[in-house]
């Protein structure tokens, strides 16, 4: 018996298989209830006791070394496999989804777009701001209540000198500050960008949402110039059939002021749930830019004047999409936003 566990050993360890069928047969031959060692270790009540203790440990070793060369051939194949069929289990499955625009994106987008196309070039500037651009330039004062309207988030404090505050912004007029410091008139310039509000997160508020806000600064800029490209704007994102209106308002940094309605898109002005039976719908803040916005950023308000407008790229998503929960837009819900993927 020894002798033939001692062939077997040698046999084993040339063990080769082709493929997986070729392996089974070989476990089976050997390892399985009807094979070759299993048989032995049968037999292996006739030895004589005192082989027993030789032949056992024999016998065991040549279970062992047949499973660990069955395994080992094994692992040969798995590799063999990934490698032949080219298959790289750590990759992305197909199909890879292709993403879609943001719906914020796609308004911004079409803003952008349309106020380009009026001569209107893009400014950009930070999102943690100081109060001097935020307010103090935009012709808020220190202690003025407007400042509640637009409560924020502050980053740092100064004691001594309020326009030292870092704060999130909570307009995009703070660009408009910036682009004036800058830049001697014409200006004509659209200020997209995200901006903060210490606001109670609900259906219709959030902390923080997106602005698209412009301004213009020439010689005899006047309102009349500030309404018809108003106008243009709106027919071209809401349709020729579009109608405006201006209503008085108040801002710091305009005088005068005004918001923006345009007709209800939905009723087409008869009154409709949608706009709550007034056949209007308010889409932004306007005005004649305040003179004392214009000397504080260092342009002389005696030979120019402007406009400048703002608006919430949330507001005119709602307005063309309907989304009835402002939270919607940055819960990234990819249900939703594959919604917008013809949109485009
Ligand atoms: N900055 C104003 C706001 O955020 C919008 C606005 C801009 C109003 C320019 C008038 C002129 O509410």
């Amino acid at each position: 018996m020894l002798t033939k566990i001692e062939e077997l050993l040698q046999e084993v360890d040339q063990l080769t298989a082709q493929n997986a069928e070729e392996l089974e047969a070989l476990r089976i031959k050997y390892l399985s209830k009807k094979g070759i060692i299993n048989a032995l270790m049968a037999d292996f009540r006739n030895v004589p006791a005192e082989q027993k203790k030789q032949v056992g440990m024999k016998l065991n070793e040549l279970k062992t070394r047949t499973q660990e060369r069955i395994a080992a051939l094994k692992e040969t194949f798995e590799n063999q496999d990934a490698d032949m069929s080219g298959i790289d289990l750590t990759r992305t499955a197909y199909p890879i989804g292709l993403g879609t625009r943001h719906p914020l994106n796609i308004v911004r987008n079409q803003i952008i777009d349309i106020f380009s196309r009026l001569g209107f070039t893009i400014a950009d500037g930070p999102e943690v701001e100081d109060d001097l651009h935020v307010f103090t330039k935009m012709n808020f004062a220190p202690d003025h209540p407007a400042r509640d309207m637009q409560d924020t988030f502050f980053v740092e404090t100064n004691p001594d000198d309020v326009t030292k505050n870092i704060i999130l912004r909570t307009h995009t007029s703070s660009v408009q500050a910036r682009t004036m410091e800058v830049t001697q008139p014409p200006i004509r310039v659209i200020c997209p960008g995200r901006v903060y509000r210490n606001e109670a997160i609900s259906y219709r508020a959030h902390c923080f949402f997106h602005q698209v806000e412009g301004l213009y600064v020439d010689k005899n800029v006047s309102f009349t110039d500030l309404k018809q490209v108003l106008l243009q704007f709106a027919q071209e994102m809401f349709g020729p059939e579009t109608k405006i209106r201006l209503r008085p308002s108040y801002f710091p940094f305009t005088e005068p002021s005004a918001e923006m309605d345009i007709s209800c898109h939905i009723c087409g002005g008869e009154g409709c749930p949608f706009c709550k039976y007034t056949g209007w719908v308010e889409i932004l803040g306007c005005g004649m830019v305040d003179p004392a916005v214009l000397d504080a950023c260092g342009i002389d308000s005696k030979v120019y004047s402007g406009y400048a407008f703002g608006m919430g790229v949330e507001r005119i998503a709602n307005l063309k999409y309907k989304v009835k929960d402002l939270r919607m837009f940055s819960e990234n819900d990819t249900r939703f936003l594959e919604e917008f993927e013809a949109a485009n």
